[in-house]
């Protein structure tokens, strides 16, 4: 770090009778290390002056203030005053008696803080202290002052800042931070000491004035805090800076609480929906459907409700997409499944991107589009694609959240999807930084990301059909069902983990085949709803009769013969008990086709030929296989190598 740049951070301490206690709090800050500056006020009868001044000869990043005494009532002119002389991009509040446990603590702040512009946003970060949940440590942006002109009003400025800054929605909150008070002292008790004249000096006046809240709930202050909000407000509506505000098109069940989520952690939206019962939901604080969080959220809501995408458009940069993409009723699920599923309908969605695209080459500036709405896999390619321009930067953005808790959900994802393909996914992924305060983002390209959306779903529904029909069965043959999901939840390593998650050629030895093929016995015996058991058996079997097919095809084109590699059910054995590699074997012979069958026993001189690779061996990756090879590699472990054709299932393209 170079310690000659100028410091991005101020700290502003207003200080009496406390000397001893601010060195020990500056000396924790690290100032040297993380090129801070400190702003401290004493009053010029401080009976520790000389104590004070001996601290700011020390260290010239320490700029001290000796100032005709004002008193704690006017805490917030020794703030402004401050305020005005600090050069640092950020404006900390910060306490004589507080102090950070590791000097790294700004290495936390300044990764966050850089992606919130300073100079130009007005923005509150929020830094948790300790004690009561409304502890907490102002830093607000230049910004912030420039347009407000203040920090406070009254005595009390973290109250007051943060009033502002929830009711305008700038309010974006630093994780992993915690500085501590001497009053409470760290968690082993040590440091808890600091109740001194200060302290009492305050109990004091709060008893002289009658004011414990020392002016924050007075009615006049109240209507100046208004002031306040109307400044930053109509600053943010009127700006021209599309980096702002975040813009929504479509605000029905999904995007609606996502905007209101997003503004609770400090950005403002934009918003279009053509139905305009949502502008009446917004501007009545009401919506028809439950969601958790939202009834709170709508009370503080500042969404401006536009009457067009080109207007979103105009004012965002970074739009997000929610329109629905509706299914025939038929395919709703609560209609027992008849007729021949189609897919989903692309027209309300189609006609969006069609609108914000129009939009954004009038506007003549890129525009982030990020389309949330769930589409099926290769839609981009086929009904998206046609209809963008470059000044569209296409993401595609689905989200993992279950309706009743889509605050909840969006706040705290597993991991964020992002389908791109050559766009720049920066502005998204900086913006899920800022609200997640860690990087969550899973980045793959739009085709593997519309997957992922819909095969999470029936991942799930795979695990409760499972679940239904082991209960079914333990109703039928008197099992304790509650006892089956305990001891298989128990199983993290094989069962609940990632463990198998990955494709190649089914399973086989001397138990899976077997026990799945007599449980199909007692499903039938039983009578059971559903024989998944054999209905699992036929999919493994299928499965490897495509793999078989594909092989034949390969074949037929080329015109070159067909070798199987491995016989084992799995890699690194010589077992062939319930092998899937035997099973293509068979299912070859059953179709009348030539091959040869090799385990480790191939010839030195391999032929050119077909090569279905059935078992996983790590030997196979060391063949040197002729050129003019066809591979079919289902597990995709053999590298590519010149004049050799890897046909990879399921890998890149
Ligand atoms: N609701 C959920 O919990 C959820 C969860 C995951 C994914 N999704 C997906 O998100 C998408 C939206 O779902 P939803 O439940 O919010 O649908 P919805 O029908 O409740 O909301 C869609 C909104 O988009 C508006 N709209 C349609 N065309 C528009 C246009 N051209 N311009 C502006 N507004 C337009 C509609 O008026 C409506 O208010 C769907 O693809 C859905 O599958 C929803």
């Amino acid at each position: 770090m170079n310690t000659n740049d100028t410091p991005k951070l101020s700290l502003l301490v207003p200080s009496r009778e406390r000397a001893e206690s601010l060195k020990f709090s500056l000396n924790s800050l690290g100032l040297d290390r993380n090129n801070l500056e400190v702003l401290v006020w004493v009053d010029g009868d401080d009976a520790q002056l000389d104590l004070y001044r001996a601290i700011a000869k020390e260290n010239k990043r320490i700029r001290l203030f000796i100032k005709p005494r004002i008193g704690y009532l006017q805490y917030h002119l020794m703030m402004d005053f401050l305020a005005q002389q600090a050069v640092g991009e950020w404006q900390m509040l910060w306490n004589d008696d507080a102090y950070m446990e590791h000097v790294e603590w700004y290495d936390t702040f300044i990764e966050y803080a850089s992606l919130n512009p300073p100079l130009t946003e007005p923005v509150l970060l929020n830094i948790w202290g300790q004690g009561r949940p409304q502890h907490f440590f102002p830093v607000i942006s230049k910004k912030y002052f420039e347009i407000v002109g203040h920090w406070s009003q009254m005595t009390i400025c973290d109250t007051w800042i943060k009033h502002i800054a929830c009711r305008t929605n700038i309010r974006r909150y630093v994780f992993g931070i915690k500085p501590r008070h001497r009053k409470f002292g760290a968690d082993n008790g040590a440091l808890g000491d600091l109740i001194d004249n200060t302290s009492h000096s305050i109990e004091q006046l709060q008893k002289d004035t009658g004011d414990v809240y020392l002016g924050q709930r007075s009615r006049q202050n109240r209507v100046k805090m208004d002031n306040d909000v109307a400044k930053i407000t109509s600053w943010i509506r009127s700006t021209t800076d599309r980096n702002i505000r975040i813009g929504f098109v479509g605000l029905g069940k999904l995007g609606l609480p996502v905007a209101l989520a997003i503004e609770s952690r400090g950005k403002n939206i934009v918003g279009f929906d053509i139905d305009p019962k949502i502008k009446k939901y917004i501007s009545d604080r009401k919506i028809p459907f439950q969601e958790q969080g939202t009834e709170k959220l709508l009370q503080n809501t500042t969404i401006e409700m536009v009457d067009s995408v080109e207007q979103v458009i105009k004012k965002c940069n970074l739009v997000f997409c929610a329109v629905q993409t509706p299914h025939d009723e038929r395919f709703e699920g609560h209609k027992p499944l008849k007729d021949e599923p189609t897919d989903f309908d692309y027209s309300h969605l189609k006609k969006a991107v069609k609108d914000i695209v129009k939009a954004a080459n009038k506007l003549k500036e890129k525009t982030t589009l990020v389309v949330i709405s769930t589409c099926l896999p290769s839609t981009f390619e086929k009904e998206i694609k046609p209809l963008l321009s470059p000044k569209v930067n296409y993401i595609y953005n689905p989200f993992f959240i279950a309706m009743g808790t889509v605050i909840t959900d969006f706040l705290n994802p597993e991991f964020v999807l992002v389908g791109n393909n050559n766009g720049d996914t920066t502005p998204l992924t900086n913006f899920y930084k800022m609200i997640h305060g860690q990087d969550k983002a899973f980045i793959t390209d739009i085709t593997t990301a519309e997957g992922i959306k819909v095969l999470y779903n029936t991942y799930i529904t795979s695990k409760i059909v499972f679940a239904n029909i082991y209960g079914e069965m333990a109703h039928k043959l008197g099992m304790n069902a509650d006892d089956i999901y305990n001891a298989l939840g128990r199983a993290t390593d094989r069962i609940i983990s990632t463990r198998y998650l990955k494709s190649g050629v089914g399973d086989g030895g001397g138990c899976h085949p077997r026990d799945n093929i007599a449980l199909s016995y007692l499903a039938k015996k039983y009578k059971m709803s559903f024989n998944l058991f054999e209905n699992l058996m036929k999919a493994r079997e299928k499965h490897m009769e495509w793999l078989a097919d594909l092989t034949c095809d390969e074949s037929r084109s080329s015109g070159l013969p067909i070798v199987i590699l491995g016989k084992a059910f799995k890699p690194e054995t010589n077992l062939q008990t319930g092998s899937p590699a035997i099973l293509l074997a068979n299912i070859l012979n059953d179709k009348g086709v030539e091959f040869s069958h090799f385990e480790f026993d191939h010839p030195e001189e391999m032929p050119i030929a077909v090569y279905i690779l059935a078992t996983q061996h790590t030997q196979y990756t060391q063949i040197k296989f002729p050129a003019g090879s066809i591979i079919i590699d289902p597990f995709r472990y053999i590298e590519k190598k010149d004049g050799i054709t890897i046909i990879s299932i399921g890998g890149k393209k």
